[in-house]
C-alpha cells in the first residue's frame, strides 16, 4: 500500500556550510551532530495523522504541560543510512523497525504509523539531507543514523493516553558508538538494578527503559567498565541485555547463544540478522535462558570462547571481560573473537553494498 503522508520539504536554506559538514563527517562520533532537516507529522485523535513536512532541524516549542514530560509517553527507533560505492543510499530492514515502532506505540498507547508512512518519513529526511550520508572506502565505516521519535504532546495532566502526539525523524552522522571504537568492552554485571520487569515495557523501545539503565551505567563507570549488563528482574540470575544492546555468546563447539525473547528484552534488528548470518556460517543458533553464573563457569572452563554486544548503533562489539561484585572473568583471551569479527565484517559488508544482499535486507532511500 502507498504511504498516506508525503512529507513535502519546506523551501529552506541549509544551516551548515560545506566546510563545517566536511569537518563533522571527518570525525562524526555518535549522536553529537545533527543534519539540516527533520521530518515531522502530528496526530490528533479527531483527524489522525497530518501536518507532515520536512523542516529545518532545530528546537521545537512544547508546552511544559505536555503529557510526555510528566508521564513519559514516548517511543523511538534507530536505523542507519549507508552510502554504497556507486553513490546510492540504502537502509537496512526498515520494515522491521517500522513494525517494532508500531508495536512500541501499542504498548505505550500512542497512535500507530503505517510501515509505508514510516519509510516515507525516512526517505524524505535522507532526500533533504543527502550530502550528510558519509562516503566510505572499502575498510571504513560511517553512516547517517536516523532517529524516529514519537511523543505525547497534548497539554493535559490527567493520566490517560494523550489525544495529540508528534512524530519527528532527526538524523545524525555516526562513526563508532563507543569512544574506544571496536575494542573489546569491559561489562559490569549490575546486581543493584534491573532494566525492565515482567509485564512492563522492556520489549518496547521507549525512553523509560533507557532512563532506568542510566544509574547502572554510572555503577559500571565506577568499576572502570564501559557498559552495564542487566539480569532478569524476577530471579536476578539470567542475562537480559545491556543498557541498549543485545548479548551473544559463542561456544567452542559452534553454538551461538542469545537470551530468548521473554517480553522484557528488546527484539533487536541486528540480533535477528546475526541469528541468520550465524546459521549461514554453520553456527547453531540457540535462543535460551542464559544464567549469568553458568556463563561465568563456561567462560572459565573455556566452553564459551567469544561474547559480543550488538545493536544498530554499536553494530557488533566484542566483550572482553565481565566485572561483578567480587571479581572479574575474562572472555576468551580478552581480545576480539574470530567469529565475532567475521560476523561484524559480513553484516557491514552487506550494509555498505560490498557483498551481495543475499537475504534482501536493503531498501533504497
Ligand atoms: C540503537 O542501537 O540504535 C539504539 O537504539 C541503542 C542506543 C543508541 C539507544
Amino acid at each position: 500500500t502507498a504511504s498516506s503522508l508525503s512529507f513535502p520539504q519546506q523551501d529552506a536554506a541549509r544551516r551548515t556550510s560545506d566546510a563545517d559538514r566536511a569537518r563533522i563527517l571527518a570525525a562524526p562520533g555518535f549522536g553529537e551532530h545533527f543534519t539540516d532537516f527533520m521530518a515531522h507529522a502530528r496526530w490528533r485523535r479527531d483527524g489522525g495523522w497530518g501536518d507532515d513536512e520536512v523542516v529545518p532541524f532545530g528546537p521545537i516549542r512544547i508546552t511544559p504541560a505536555a503529557a510526555v514530560l510528566h508521564y513519559a509517553q514516548e517511543i523511538f527507533e534507530g536505523l542507519k543510512a549507508f552510502r554504497h560505492a556507486d553513490g546510492s543510499v540504502w537502509t537496512f530492514r526498515p520494515e522491521k523497525n517500522a513494525e517494532r515502532f508500531a508495536a512500541s506505540a501499542r504498548r505505550l498507547a500512542l497512535p500507530e504509523l503505517t510501515v509505508e508512512d514510516f519509510i516515507a518519513s525516512l526517505k524524505a529526511v535522507v532526500a533533504a539531507d543527502e550530502p550528510w550520508v558519509p562516503v566510505v572506502d572499502e575498510t571504513s565505516e560511517a553512516s547517517l543514523y536516523l532517529r524516529p521519535v514519537m511523543f505525547a504532546s497534548e497539554e493535559f495532566l490527567g493520566v490517560r493516553a494523550a489525544h495529540m502526539a508528534d512524530y519527528y525523524v532527526i538524523a545524525s552522522p555516526a562513526g563508532d558508538y563507543f569512544p574506544r571504537g571496536v575494542q573489546p568492552l569491559v561489562v559490569w554485571v549490575s546486581e543493584s538494578y534491573a532494566r525492565a520487569g515482567k509485564g512492563g515495557t522492556g520489549q518496547a523501545k521507549c525512553g523509560g527503559n533507557y532512563a532506568s539503565s542510566l544509574l547502572g551505567k554510572y555503577e559500571a563507570a565506577e568499576h572502570g567498565a564501559d557498559e552495564v549488563l542487566f539480569l532478569d528482574s524476577e530471579t536476578h540470575t539470567a542475562i537480559d541485555e545491556l543498557s541498549g544492546m543485545n548479548v551473544f555468546a559463542i561456544t567452542k563447539d559452534g553454538e551461538i547463544r542469545t537470551p530468548a525473547l521473554t517480553g522484557s528484552i528488546l527484539e533487536g534488528v541486528t540480533r535477528s540478522s546475526i541469528l541468520r548470518l550465524a546459521e549461514d556460517r554453520g553456527l547453531r543458533p540457540v535462543e535460551t535462558r542464559l544464567v549469568m553464573s553458568e556463563v561465568l563457569e563456561s567462560l572459565a572452563s573455556g566452553e564459551i570462547v567469544e561474547m559480543f554486544a550488538c545493536g544498530t548503533a554499536a553494530v557488533i562489539t566484542p566483550i572482553g571481560a565481565f566485572r561483578f561484585d567480587g571479581g572479574e572473568q575474562v572472555v576468551g583471551d580478552g581480545g576480539s573473537g574470530e567469529h565475532t569479527l567475521a560476523l561484524r565484517r559480513e553484516l557491514t559488508d552487506i550494509q555498505y553494498g560490498r557483498i551481495e544482499d543475499r537475504h534482501g535486507w536493503l531498501t533504497r532511500l
